[in-house]
């Protein structure tokens, strides 16, 4: 048993209508957490901690804070060395510096080499869970899964299925895209943490023979997730318009083969029609807000408050590699400067819920992932808000966690992250950057 001694902020159940981001969150200034093995057995103050458990093993960090580990709800490993590649929006952007990128992961040495930089990134940056979309080929998708294993760490990931409109050696087509997801459902689907996202990439690399015979998948394997993209970029929504005359909009190209539905996470949804925000909250399905991107592909400012409206989920993502970083932290900085532009300021507690118990509560993994409550897998972050002169500064050591969580969201980053734990192990120690990979 280990006792860790910091602050503790957490949500420990889901946000509703009936309570705001502020009475939901729950703050212990010199808390413990307690956990045994892989599980969480307890948080309470420190005090209370050290009187019910004295022969648990002490970690101390006060001053710093422990948090639930970061869900990113949407990103690309294999674009992990495209990131900042310059000067374009989304379709020549795939067309110039993604697909062939991508291309290389044909390679499944090279996949192995980069799913270890890419989950070393996550881990530096506190995040313990990652919406993850592979290349198309097989085996990149197993490369990840098999480095995610050994760490333990709960990755929902997919290979992505595109069957059109892209280069020819990275198409795959309806019965291969069926047949090859069916094997990496079969082989990690619910084994050990992992968990697997059927992945259309997004409607204009599907055909309609091939989205039908995902949506069958779906319909097969009803607790999978579904991953795709979808109304990030005007001239995107032209063309998919044009491929797709029959169809009511972009959303409804999806719809239409049942790939609209709890746990399908949608990347974007930037320029969305009424009927598909209704549509989308009536599904119980989930956006995955992507700040960084937006605003480097210049795709525009997601809207937050018409996602509320229509009790839509929102779930905050980095979309690495269109996304300009992997860090959670500056992931709600950008959410916060779009919401600015829109007059609409996001607070920093629910930019905290929409990467921890808010994703978690979207993506119906609450009771694994998320929070900190008891019989969680223990997934943590320690962090230390003041790592240098600036953050002495600016952050007063008593200081309240939503001006904590805000000043390092909009000054820090992976500098902030002392220590990230995951199934109860330290999987990675800033100071001795030390991962637990090989
Ligand atoms: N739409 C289709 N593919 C992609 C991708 O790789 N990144 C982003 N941001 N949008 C996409
Ligand atoms: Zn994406």
């Amino acid at each position: 048993m280990q006792l860790f001694r910091a602050n503790i902020a957490h949500f420990p159940t889901p946000n509703t209508a009936s309570s705001t981001f502020a009475e939901d969150i729950v703050v212990i200034h010199d808390g413990g957490l307690v956990i045994d093995g892989k599980k969480i057995i307890a948080t309470g103050s420190f005090s209370s901690m050290r009187e019910q458990y004295p022969n648990a093993v002490l970690h101390d960090h006060k001053d710093s804070w422990i948090l639930p580990g970061l869900i990113d709800s949407h990103l690309h490993y294999p674009q992990t060395e495209s990131i900042a590649s310059y000067g374009e929006q989304l379709l020549s952007w795939l067309e110039n510096y993604t697909f062939p990128t991508e291309k290389q992961f044909a390679n499944v040495e090279h996949a192995q080499k980069i799913a270890k930089v890419f989950l070393q990134q996550l881990l530096k940056n506190g995040t313990t869970t990652g919406f993850v979309f592979s290349s198309v080929h097989q085996g990149c998708c197993n490369a990840l899964f098999s480095a995610a294993s050994e760490i333990d760490m709960a990755i929902v990931a997919g290979k992505v299925c595109m069957d059109r409109n892209c280069p020819a050696d990275l198409q795959d087509c309806p019965e291969t895209a069926q047949k090859d997801s069916a094997v990496l459902i079969e082989k990690w689907h619910n084994t050990g943490r992992n968990r697997y996202a059927i992945t259309p990439r997004f409607a204009p690399t599907s055909s309609e023979a091939q989205l039908a015979a995902l949506g069958e998948l779906a319909t097969q394997y009803k607790d999978v997730f579904v991953q795709t993209h979808l109304s990030e970029n005007v001239d995107e929504i032209a063309w998919v318009k044009s491929l797709f005359p029959k169809a009511s909009g972009y959303l409804d190209v999806y719809d239409k083969y049942n790939l609209v539905r709890p746990r399908a996470v949608f990347g974007h949804g930037i320029h969305l029609s009424s009927e598909e925000w209704q549509r989308l909250g009536e599904a119980d399905a989930t956006l995955a807000f992507c700040p960084t991107s937006n605003l480097f592909l210049g795709s525009g400012l997601f809207d937050l408050q018409t996602a509320r409206a229509n009790n839509v989920h929102v779930a905050l993502a980095t979309d690495v590699g269109a996304g300009t970083s992997f860090s959670m932290l500056k992931t709600y900085g950008d959410a916060y400067k779009v919401s600015q532009l829109r007059h609409a300021p996001i607070d920093p507690i629910e930019g905290f819920y929409l990467m921890t118990q808010g994703a978690a509560v979207a993506h119906k993994l609450d009771d694994e992932i998320g929070n900190l409550n008891p019989d969680t897998v223990a997934d943590f972050i320690i962090v230390t808000p003041r790592y240098d002169e600036l953050m002495e500064l600016r952050i007063k050591p008593n200081a309240e966690f939503d001006d904590v969580f805000f000043a390092l969201s909009i000054l820090g980053d992976d500098r902030a992250i002392a220590e990230t734990w995951i199934s109860g192990q330290c999987c990675y120690n800033k100071k001795e950057t030390h991962y637990a990979m090989a």
